[in-house]
C-alpha cells in the first residue's frame, strides 16, 4: 500500500512559555519538527503532510526548500482535529502513519516495525513509563488487546495506575481513517477532538488493532516544556557521542561534546570536554581537539591539534597544524600543513602556506601567505578602507616584524622583512628589510607637564 505520512505540528505548546513555536524549537540545534521530518524521509513516503496552525508562517518559513505538503488548522482543536486537516489529500488507498512533531527522537527501525505490524490495518506504538504522568494510557482487555486510549486527565485512579502509554504514533488505512476522524466527539476533559478515540472505533468495527511496543523509552518521549526539551537534548547528546566513540573517537567525557550536525573522525581522535561541533566537521587521523572549542563546518587534517578555547567556521585546515588557544578561524580560512596559529590571532578569507606561524594577537583577513613565513605579533593585514576589501600577499620565507599595518593591497616579497612598528602602504620588495616608521628622536631639555 502507498504510503503517506503526516505530521502533527499546529499545537502552541503552551508549557514551552517560550514566543517561538513549539515544533521550531531547537533540538541539538535543529528544530523539533526537522528531526521528525527527517526520520519521516527515510521511509520515503509518497508524500509527507504537516499539519501547522500556531506561528504557522514561521514554521513554514523553516523548511520552505522542502518538498512537504502543509495542511492548515487554523485553531487548535485537538490531534483528532488537526489529523483531519490532512486527509482530504490524501487518496483512500493509501497507508497513513501519523507522527507528533513534538516526539523528535523517533527511530525509522521503529516505524518500519510498526508499519510491518500493521498488516493494511491498524497499528499503534506504545511505550512503559515509569512516570507514566500526562501520557494517554493504553487500555488492554482481559485478553490482552488494544480496546481504547484514555488521555491522563480523562483517566480515573485505575487508568492511570496503568504504565503502558500513547507514544501518538500510529498506522491506520486513509479510507477508514477518514470515517473515524469525522465521528470524533469532544466530550471529555480538554473539550478537544481525541485523534486517541479512533482506537475504541476501529475495536467497535471489528478491527484488530496491533500495539507494538517501542524499544526504548527515549525514542518516543515527547518535549512539552523545557526540562522535557533538556531530556531530550541530553539523550540525543549521548547517542551520537556513543556513535562517534563507535567511530572511533576517544571523548574525555561523552556528556560533555555536543554534535548539533554530522561528524566524521579518522582513526585516535581525542576530544575533550566542552566542544561544539556544528554543521558538517571533519576530524582526520590523530586530530586533538582542546576543551571549550566551537568547530563550525571545518575540515581538520591528520595530526593537527587545537588548544583549548577556539572557534572555526568554515575553515579548512591541513596537517600537523597547531592552533590556539584562543584562535578563530573564519569562513575561507585555508591552512596548509604545519602552520602555527596562535593566541588572539583572527584568520579571514585568507591562505596560510606550510609550516608559516602566526603566533600572538594578529589578524590576516583577505590575504595570501607564503611558505615558512614568520608573521610577528600584533600584525594586521589592513584590509578595509571603509568601501571595498583589498588582499595583502605575503611571500614565501617573508618576516613580518611585530606590530606591522600591512594596508592592501601590497605585497610584502619573498624573503622580505618588515621592521617591527612598520606601516607598510607600498609594496615590500623581496629579500630586503623594509621600515616605515618615524626615526626615533629624543628631545633634550623636554620637561612633563605640571599640574596648574
Ligand atoms: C498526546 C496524546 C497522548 C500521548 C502523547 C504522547 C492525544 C489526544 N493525546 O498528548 O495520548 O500520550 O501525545 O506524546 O492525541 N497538535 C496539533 N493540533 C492540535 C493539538 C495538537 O497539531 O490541535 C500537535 C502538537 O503540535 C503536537 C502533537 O499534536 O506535535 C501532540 O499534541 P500535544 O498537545 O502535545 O498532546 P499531548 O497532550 O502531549
Ligand atoms: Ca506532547
Amino acid at each position: 500500500m502507498p504510503l503517506s505520512i503526516v505530521i502533527l505540528a499546529a499545537g502552541q505548546g503552551k508549557r514551552m512559555q517560550s514566543l517561538l513555536p513549539k515544533v521550531l524549537q531547537p533540538l541539538a540545534g535543529e528544530p523539533l519538527l526537522g528531526h521528525v521530518i527527517s526520520a519521516a524521509r527515510l521511509l520515503k513516503p509518497e508524500a509527507i503532510h504537516i499539519v501547522y496552525g500556531h506561528g504557522g508562517d514561521q514554521v513554514k518559513a523553516k523548511f520552505a526548500n522542502d518538498s512537504l505538503h502543509w495542511a492548515l488548522q487554523a485553531e487548535q482543536l485537538g490531534t483528532g482535529h488537526a489529523l483531519a486537516q490532512a486527509m482530504p489529500e490524501i487518496s483512500d488507498d493509501h497507508s497513513v502513519l501519523v507522527l507528533f512533531g513534538d516526539v523528535p527522537l523517533i527511530q525509522v527501525s521503529t516505524l518500519q516495525s510498526l508499519l510491518d505490524a500493521s498488516g493494511n490495518s491498524l497499528a499503534l506504538l506504545s511505550v512503559k513509563l515509569n512516570d507514566p504522568t500526562g501520557y494517554g494510557r493504553v487500555i488492554r482487555n482481559n485478553a490482552g488487546q488494544v480496546v481504547r486510549i484514555v488521555e491522563h486527565k480523562d483517566a480515573n485512579t485505575k487508568e492511570r495506575l496503568v504504565d503502558e502509554c500513547n507514544t501518538g504514533v500510529l498506522v491506520a488505512n486513509a479510507k477508514q481513517l477518514k470515517q473515524w476522524l469525522s465521528q470524533l466527539k469532544n466530550n471529555n476533559a480538554q473539550g478537544e477532538y481525541y485523534l486517541t478515540d479512533v482506537i475504541s472505533m476501529a475495536v467497535r468495527d471489528g478491527l484488530k488493532v496491533n500495539g507494538v511496543l517501542a524499544p526504548t523509552e527515549a525514542e518516543v518521549l515527547g518535549v512539552n516544556d523545557k526540562v522535557q526539551l533538556a531530556e531530550v537534548e541530553a539523550h540525543l547528546r549521548r547517542q551520537r557521542a556513543t556513535q562517534l566513540m563507535l567511530n572511533g573517537a576517544t571523548l574525555a567525557d561523552p556528556t560533555r561534546v555536543d554534535i548539533r550536525g554530522n561528524v566524521t573522525v579518522g582513526k585516535d581522535v581525542f576530544i575533550d570536554v566542552n566542544v561544539v561541533f556544528v554543521g558538517n566537521v571533519h576530524l582526520d587521523d590523530n586530530v586533538r581537539v582542546g576543551p571549550n572549542c566551537y568547530i563550525k563546518d571545518t575540515r581538520i587534517g591528520a595530526g593537527t591539534e587545537l588548544f583549548p578555547n577556539c572557534v572555526t567556521d568554515r575553515a579548512i585546515i591541513g596537517p600537523n597544524c597547531n592552533i590556539g588557544p584562543y584562535a578563530r578561524l573564519r569562513p575561507e580560512a585555508q591552512l596548509a600543513d604545519n602552520v602555527h596559529i596562535g593566541n588572539f590571532v583572527e584568520v579571514k578569507k585568507a591562505n596560510i602556506g606550510s609550516h608559516s606561524k602566526a603566533n600572538h594577537l594578529t589578524y590576516i583577513g583577505d590575504a595570501d601567505v607564503g611558505k615558512q613565513c614568520n608573521i610577528g605579533a600584533g600584525t594586521i593585514t589592513v584590509n578595509y578602507d571603509g568601501a571595498n576589501k583589498w588582499r595583502t600577499t605575503i611571500e614565501d620565507n617573508a618576516f613580518v616584524g611585530s606590530g606591522s599595518m600591512l594596508v592592501a593591497p601590497v605585497v610584502v616579497g619573498a624573503g622580505a622583512n618588515t621592521g617591527a612598528g612598520s606601516t607598510i602602504t607600498r609594496d615590500a620588495p623581496a629579500g630586503k628589510l623594509t621600515l616605515a616608521r618615524a626615526r626615533q628622536v629624543t628631545l633634550e631639555g623636554w620637561q612633563r607637564p605640571k599640574k596648574k
